[in-house]
């Protein structure tokens, strides 16, 4: 039987357009590295994904590419034609088979992407590198930016053909949208640049053009949720100050959540806001209940997951954890939270069902993942 303690975590949690979760646990969005070269889903990512889609109320998937110059890893799933849609279609059908919502994560890589993999035309907002000795990036033209908007539209659209539950739009980690928000990145002096309200005419427009998809081809149960880095290290960049601004203008767009990217739940604020609080809490208070705040990083134990949760957001999500214990929402359900593992076993591939790209970058990230 469960511990009454961690009942929190399984009330169920209904968005403000009624669809509803069996839980408050959400399965974070984790690039795999395992797709098929020409962009189709393989059989081992999809097991990879249903071994963990029985637990948790939401699954997010992996980043896909709207547009071709947007793919941001070797094995990545594209979203970027409609050819990729029967793909698509399969990963939202084993994930919802398994009793968990589906939501297609969306995003174009920008000045990040590898140059191999776009026959070396980096795009991003300027012709800024994200550092020393890293890719120069060609800056898009307007109409570029005007196209790659669009982009985020028709993968909407594909989303919704292909029977997900919902889209992530995703403005976090530094790939395009953040960059057209990054005072780093962004040195443009057109509609796209310049102010801090320019800045976030590029993430603005992705979710209307979002919004748009849905209004066409969706209906009001379709969920956009919205995921963004809250500071950059540099200077310029990003500051607590300017993401709370966007924190504001996106709550007026009617999105179903806000997702705040950190590796740790409780990190704090590097500068832009007098207050000792986590991002997270300050974030979460920000936004009152215009929106619902999802919050994630480093939660590995059931009474991680409670603390995070009494901090006020409604929902968390687990990434690392999620493939280091693919049962720990069930363990927790049975009382047996006891027996969550926290430290990846390297000996536990096969009964972990992680396919092999995933494993061996895990298993060359020393530091990256607890036990490694
Ligand atoms: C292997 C791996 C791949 C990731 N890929 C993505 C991604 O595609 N999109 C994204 O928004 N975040 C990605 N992240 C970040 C996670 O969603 C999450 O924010 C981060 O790992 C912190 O949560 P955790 O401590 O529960 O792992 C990735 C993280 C890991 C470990």
């Amino acid at each position: 039987m469960m511990n009454k303690k961690y009942a929190p975590l399984f009330e169920s949690y209904r968005f403000k357009n009624g669809v509803e979760l069996k839980n408050r646990v959400v399965m974070a969005p984790m690039t795999n590295f395992s797709s098929n070269d020409d962009g189709t889903v393989t059989d081992e990512e999809i097991r990879y994904y249903e071994r963990r889609s029985e637990g948790v109320g939401m699954v997010i998937t992996a980043c896909t590419n709207v547009t071709a110059n947007g793919k941001g890893f070797p094995g990545e799933f594209a979203g970027d034609s409609d050819d990729m849609i029967p793909s698509l279609r399969r990963l939202a059908s084993a994930i919802k088979a398994k009793g968990s919502k589906a939501i297609l994560q969306i995003f174009h890589g920008g000045r990040e992407v590898p140059p191999e993999l776009v026959n070396g035309d980096v795009v991003s907002a300027s012709n800024i590198p994200s550092g020393e000795g890293k890719t120069v990036p060609r800056e898009l033209t307007s109409e570029e930016v005007a196209s790659i908007i669009r982009d985020f539209g028709e993968t909407t659209r594909r989303a919704i053909e292909a029977g997900y539950d919902g889209v992530e739009i995703h403005g976090a980690n530094g790939y395009l949208i953040q960059q057209f928000f990054s005072p780093h990145a962004n040195r443009r002096e057109d509609q796209w640049g310049g102010s801090l309200e320019k800045r976030m005419a590029f993430p603005l427009a992705v979710v209307d053009s979002v919004k748009k998809a849905v209004a066409e081809h969706g209906d009001d149960s379709f969920i956009v949720g919205y995921r963004f880095s809250p500071e950059e290290p540099e200077t310029p960049g990003i500051t607590m100050a300017d993401t709370l601004a966007l924190v504001d203008a996106l709550s007026a767009k009617k999105l179903d959540y806000l997702h705040v990217s950190v590796m740790d739940f409780w990190s704090e604020p590097r500068r832009g806001v007098e207050d000792t609080r986590s991002r997270i809490e300050i974030i979460n208070e920000r936004v009152g209940d215009r929106v619902p705040v999802m919050g994630v990083g480093s939660i590995y134990t059931a009474d991680d997951a409670i603390k995070a949760l009494e901090s006020g957001v409604p929902l968390i999500a687990l990434g690392r954890e999620l493939i280091i214990d693919p049962d720990w929402v069930q363990k927790i359900e049975q009382g047996k939270e006891s027996e969550i593992v926290t430290k990846l076993d390297k000996t536990k591939q096969d009964e972990l069902v992680v396919p092999d790209p995933l494993w061996n970058a895990v298993l060359n990230a020393p530091g990256w993942f607890p036990g490694v």
